[in-house]
């Protein structure tokens, strides 16, 4: 399996049986993203909310690719509703695809799209392939559940925000990492906008000091497990 970062929370994984999964395709309005939606394939488009930094070109490249969008209910029928092809699934949920399984998490945050209709509750999701467990939080402010969240299904990456303003900053990030106790985090959703600024350096720093190991990621950059 290949994980591949596009920052801000964009990730495209590889799967073991070449299926490709994008979560959160945000490219072509990204100020610190060189790619372009146009040279991105997916089979399978997760978004976790329906903010326009997580839909970003979701439905651009699902209509090159016709990729299959898996969201929560309500956002899944946004996708429907403009002639997609999504999975409706929900939080606490679990569903077995061909590539892996994926379970949605609670996220506290807001999701509206871009057009202003209601888009159900924003998620956090965990995506197994093979014995892999990786979970992207989404957008959230921290919460005690995480704890919860990591002992139901042990994690091996979790990606998660340290921007501040939306989500977590850095102090709260630290703690989100104890709660779910991964093998490996991976920091995202920061310096994309200066509102969002901040140095992944010292959230590095800090959770090697509790014992974990944290990995940086540059644009495009992809690590194999
Ligand atoms: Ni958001
Ligand atoms: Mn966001």
């Amino acid at each position: 399996m290949k994980l591949k970062y596009f920052s801000h929370s964009a990730f495209q994984i590889t799967a073991n049986k070449g299926k490709i999964i994008l979560i959160d395709p945000f490219l072509d309005g990204n100020p610190t993203s060189p790619e372009k939606s146009d040279n991105i394939n997916a089979d399978y488009i997760i978004l976790t909310h329906a903010h326009g930094d997580h839909i970003g070109d979701a439905f651009k490249i699902a209509e090159r690719c016709g990729s299959t969008f898996i969201c929560v209910n309500e956002l899944a029928n946004y996708c429907q509703a403009k002639g997609f092809t999504a999975h409706n699934m929900h939080i606490g949920g679990g569903f077995n695809f061909d590539f892996g399984k994926v379970k949605f998490t609670i996220a506290h945050h807001g999701s509206i799209t871009p057009e202003g209709q209601y888009a159900g509750e924003p998620a956090g999701v965990i995506i197994t392939i093979g014995k892999i467990s990786i979970y992207h939080t989404g957008d959230t402010g921290l919460f005690y559940d995480m704890k919860l969240i990591g002992e139901m299904t042990p994690v091996d990456i979790m990606l998660l925000p340290i921007g501040d303003n939306f989500t977590m900053g850095i102090t709260d990030a630290v703690k989100a990492v104890e709660l779910v106790n991964p093998k490996l985090a991976i920091p995202i959703h920061f310096n994309t906008f200066p509102v969002i600024a901040a140095n992944p350096k010292e959230f590095k720093d800090k959770i090697e000091d509790k014992g974990f190991q944290c990995r940086i990621l540059n644009y495009g950059e992809e690590i194999e497990f």
